[in-house]
């Protein structure tokens, strides 16, 4: 017996070194953790149980029977974020570059759908050089079979990827299906062909870095949601992103016991909004002041900055928050923000999470720019994904909703539940410049007269009472008073039950 128990120590002390001592210190040369730190980090203390850490791969192809290493460049299990149960994969860059074979995909996919059959979330840590190249088509047809297990775990189970080195080919499509994807600062990068490829291809010179670093993908492309300076600050905050995600779409929200009281009184809001409507304020002030204990998760900050997205809590129960951003082009909504934000309010309604949204909008963004881009499309999917969801739904109307825009951000007629407005809220077809210039064409050449035209247009639009008459506004409510008054109605609509007409699914503007 123990002889058995001394060559079990043996080999997974060999497979816990991956590639050995001196890739595991390039690793550490290079400023990244090794895959299993990086899971011992995430992961409560003592909570992580690996599997298949014997697996090897099959391949005899180029010499490779003769070269094995134990775990196959993936190290795959499940632990505990704060007592929850989460499935993990951690691509080992120390095996293979941690490149992926048939049976390095099979340890992804058992994980993947024992996260889906219990219903867990799962996060994928990525660094790693894409398809095992000596493995050809069988590397190949394990990226597809990753990818399926992805689009079936799609508003199932929460899908989180961090990518902390090279994420290349057949690598990104798997992060690209998730629900976030985090990068971290000057270490990782993610393109489908790298600058080599790309030189071949199209003459281009690029560096890694430009062609899919941090700062383009949470910058230019989208396809990042956060970054982070190194892979500590990344995964510590990957356990604080954890807290605010449900377990799965059935699971309800977590409830994290808080000493914020909910009749909190924000008198500082009174005077949040200018006197001069177009001077602008930061709409996080009033996020930050409204939820639970100041704490806010923001996704996506360094992109389509008009829109501000990402989750907080209300009586510890997660919201998702949904608000224009006025500091930024007056917060007005073009095809990125509108994007953005429909993405994020169909997460919000796969898993249950109710959502608050603030409301200063001048409108859509005009111009040949944003036409020729697709606004009209761009724009359906934040109407669309409002429209369609079923959470509760709560809006405060802050200053301005104009035009199209008002419809859109989560108003009465897209089955807005409670549709609250501040009195500065001016809620019109169009802000009165604009309304007087095309109802008064012929006095624009008197200053005098289209100066009144224009404070009859304020006096009888800009304020929330012509829609509060109709009932468009369920209350005009204090500023000071807006953290009770939202989760008042969070509480009324706990047991909220819609159900859309059956279909197969929807065929939402993509
Ligand atoms: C097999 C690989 C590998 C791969 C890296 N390695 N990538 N082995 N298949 N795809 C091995 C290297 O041989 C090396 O082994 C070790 O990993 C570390 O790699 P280095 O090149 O020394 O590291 P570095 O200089 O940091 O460069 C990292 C890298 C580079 C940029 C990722 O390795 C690289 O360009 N790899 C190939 C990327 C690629 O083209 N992949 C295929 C994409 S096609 P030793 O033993 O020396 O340590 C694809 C199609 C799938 O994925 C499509 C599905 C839809």
């Amino acid at each position: 017996m123990k002889d058995v128990l001394e060559e079990l120590e043996k080999r997974r002390a060999e497979a816990r070194l991956g590639g050995g001592e001196k890739r595991i210190a390039t690793q550490h040369q290079r400023g990244k953790l090794t895959a299993r730190e990086r899971i011992e980090l995430l992961l409560d203390q003592n909570s992580f149980e690996e599997f298949d850490m014997f697996v090897e791969h099959r391949c005899t192809d180029f010499g490779m029977e003769k070269s094995k290493i134990p775990g196959d460049g993936v190290v795959t299990g499940w632990g505990t974020i704060n007592g929850r149960v989460i499935y993990i994969f951690a691509k080992d860059f120390t095996v293979f570059g941690g490149s992926l074979s048939e049976t390095h995909a099979r340890k992804i996919t058992k994980i993947q759908d024992m996260a889906l059959r219990n219903r867990a979330p799962i996060i994928g840590l990525f660094d790693a050089g894409g398809a095992r190249i000596q493995e050809g088509v069988a590397a190949l047809g394990g990226y597809g079979e990753v990818f399926l297990g992805n689009v079936l775990a799609s508003g199932v189970i929460p899908q989180i990827s961090v990518i902390m080195g090279p994420c290349a080919g057949g690598d990104v499509y798997s992060p690209a299906m998730t629900d976030f994807i985090f990068m971290v600062k000057d270490t990782s990068y993610m393109f489908v062909t790298g600058p080599d490829v790309v030189k071949t291809v199209t003459n281009e010179e690029v560096t890694a870095e430009e062609l899919g670093g941090a700062s383009v993908h949470t910058t230019k492309s989208s396809i990042a949601d956060r970054a982070y300076e190194n892979d500590v600050e990344a995964i510590l905050q990957m356990r604080r992103l954890m807290d605010f995600l449900p377990s799965n779409n059935r699971s309800g929200v977590p409830h994290l016991p808080t000493k914020d009281d909910p009749e909190r009184v924000e008198a500082s809001l009174d005077t949040l909004v200018p006197d001069n409507p177009n001077k602008p304020y930061d709409i996080k002030e009033l996020i930050h002041k409204v939820v639970d204990e100041d704490d806010f998760f923001e996704i996506q900050d360094a992109f389509a900055k008009n829109i501000v997205v990402g989750f907080g809590r209300m009586e510890g129960r997660t919201i998702g928050v949904v608000a224009n951003q006025p500091m930024v082009l007056a917060g007005v909504l073009d095809s990125d923000a509108s994007r953005k934000a429909a993405r994020f309010v169909r997460f919000c309604d796969c898993f249950e999470i109710p959502l608050v949204t603030f409301v200063d909008v001048p409108g859509f963004l005009p111009g040949t720019d944003q036409e020729y881009g697709g606004l009209i499309k761009h724009g359906a999917k934040l109407l669309f994904a409002y429209s369609e969801a079923t959470v509760p739904k709560v809006t405060v109307i802050t200053r301005k909703a104009y035009g199209g825009a008002y419809d859109v951000m989560s108003s009465k007629h897209i089955r807005g539940d409670v549709n609250y407005a501040w009195p500065s809220a001016e809620i019109a077809v169009m802000g009165p410049k604009g309304a007087v210039e095309i109802l008064y064409r012929a006095e624009l050449g008197d200053a005098k007269k289209i100066s009144k035209r224009v404070k009859e247009y304020e006096d009888r639009f800009a304020n929330p009472f012509v829609a509060a008459e109709r009932g468009y506004i369920d209350d005009v409510i204090l500023p000071r008073n807006t953290r009770r008054r939202v989760a008042r109605a969070l509480d009324m609509l706990s047991n909220k039950t819609v159900e859309n007409p059956w279909k197969k699914h929807d065929n939402i503007p993509l």
